[in-house]
């Protein structure tokens, strides 16, 4: 039995994407499933956003998107991270889409897809300003004027990305979103136009109608998080991941005597200790030891010593916590919570690393769906 498990509310998911669609009025979805759905199982929460008809799914990488395709999704799936020209075969043979962001990559997969006399479906990718993926505006009617008269290449989609959309003081987006402006006016006055025009992750949901287009690519507030606590608020969202765990040792611990490895805490007085199984390999990170707090039984407890690999302790001196109880370490327990806003806040990162990171050891188990699915096709191909 798996003792350290992430929770997943699939109706809060199913009402976060309910939540995005009524902020941008029901136009396509790209549902972003990367990073194992951002630590949420992937295939499963895959399945959920196919059953309530997103448009697309969205990854970083092609052996995610050949991962869902193995799984038996039939959808559209489109690849954001620039792929290696030897990929174009398994873009060709899975059917999946490519994000274009070099012309040595639209070279390459469009000999390569004559050759095969098949077609490879792309989205040009426009850098407005992130400079990370994506051609430079000035290159953009170049490229579409190479690929015009080559049917081996079919661009359905022109985006880009915003890099600041949950800053709206720095107003860098409104730049990025002319500049993106530009480009798509002076594609369509050359004749070129996009089934897809897409910019918008989930902050640039929340904060630019403008940049909703023709469809929009939420990640983060799918599972019930944005960039600040303050944006999910706004949006109505519902946290779907809950990381829980159980103590599974109680011990006594004499004043004076070192709690962990490197001895980083002290006993200031006879205490008591819990020892909950889960550590820096299950993605809790170690900047953490000493400093953050667990829910057992509705209460805040503070952790003690040094997180190690595989378990955490936990002060639980002049308590009645016994072996066995539930240990939250972000969600909901009697009244109290922690939220992941906490936890990211602590160990000086965001709330994507905090659930993105939660390793394959930990069991992610579904409530609210018909059948409880836990170790997902997902969790067993991957663990075995
Ligand atoms: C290209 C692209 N679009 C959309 C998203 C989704 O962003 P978010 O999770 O902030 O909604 C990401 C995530 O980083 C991305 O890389």
């Amino acid at each position: 039995m798996a003792i350290t498990i992430a929770e997943i509310n699939t109706r809060n998911l199913r009402h976060n994407l309910q939540m995005v669609r009524q902020q941008v009025g029901n136009i396509p979805i790209l549902a972003m499933v990367k990073a194992n759905g951002y630590g949420h199982s992937v295939i499963d929460v895959s399945r959920i956003f196919r059953t309530e008809k997103v448009e697309y799914l969205g990854v970083a990488l092609i052996t995610e998107a050949k991962l869902l395709r193995d799984n038996g999704d039939n959808g559209k799936i489109l690849v954001m991270v620039s792929p290696e020209p030897t990929d174009a075969d398994t873009f060709i043979d899975s059917n999946i889409e490519t994000a274009f962001s070099s012309f040595d990559i639209v070279q390459a997969f469009e000999q390569r897809a004559r050759e095969r006399d098949a077609v490879i479906t792309g989205h040009l990718y426009v850098d407005t300003g992130m400079h990370r993926d994506g051609f430079p505006p000035k290159d953009a009617l170049a490229v579409m004027d190479y690929v015009k008269d080559k049917p081996n290449i079919n661009v359905v989609g022109l985006m880009t990305h915003l890099a600041t959309s949950d800053s709206p003081e720095i107003d860098f987006a409104d730049k990025q979103l002319s500049a993106f402006e530009k480009v798509r006016s002076s594609l369509e006055n050359a004749g070129f136009h996009f089934k897809y025009i897409h910019a918008a992750n989930s902050a640039g949901i929340a904060n630019y109608p403008k940049a909703h287009y023709s469809m929009v690519r939420p990640g983060i507030s799918l599972y019930g998080m944005m960039p600040t606590k303050q944006l999910a608020n706004k949006l109505n969202l519902k946290p779907v991941m809950t990381l829980k765990s159980r103590v599974m040792l109680v011990l006594n611990v004499p004043k004076g005597d070192f709690i962990g490895y490197s001895q980083t805490y002290t006993a200031q007085r006879d205490m008591v200790i819990a020892v909950v199984p889960m550590g820096y390999a299950d993605g809790l990170p170690r900047n953490l030891s000493n400093r953050f707090q667990v829910l057992i039984n509705g209460t805040r407890y503070n952790s003690v010593g040094s997180i190690c690999m595989d378990e955490f302790m936990v002060d639980i001196t002049d308590s009645d916590v016994k072996r066995g109880d539930e240990v939250v370490i972000f969600g909901k327990q009697g009244n109290e919570e922690i939220d992941v806003y906490e936890l990211a806040e602590l160990s000086y990162s965001i709330p994507y690393e905090r659930t993105a990171a939660i390793s394959q050891r930990v069991n992610r188990e579904f409530i609210y769906e018909s059948h409880r699915i836990t170790n997902s096709k997902f969790n067993i191909t991957h663990i075995m």
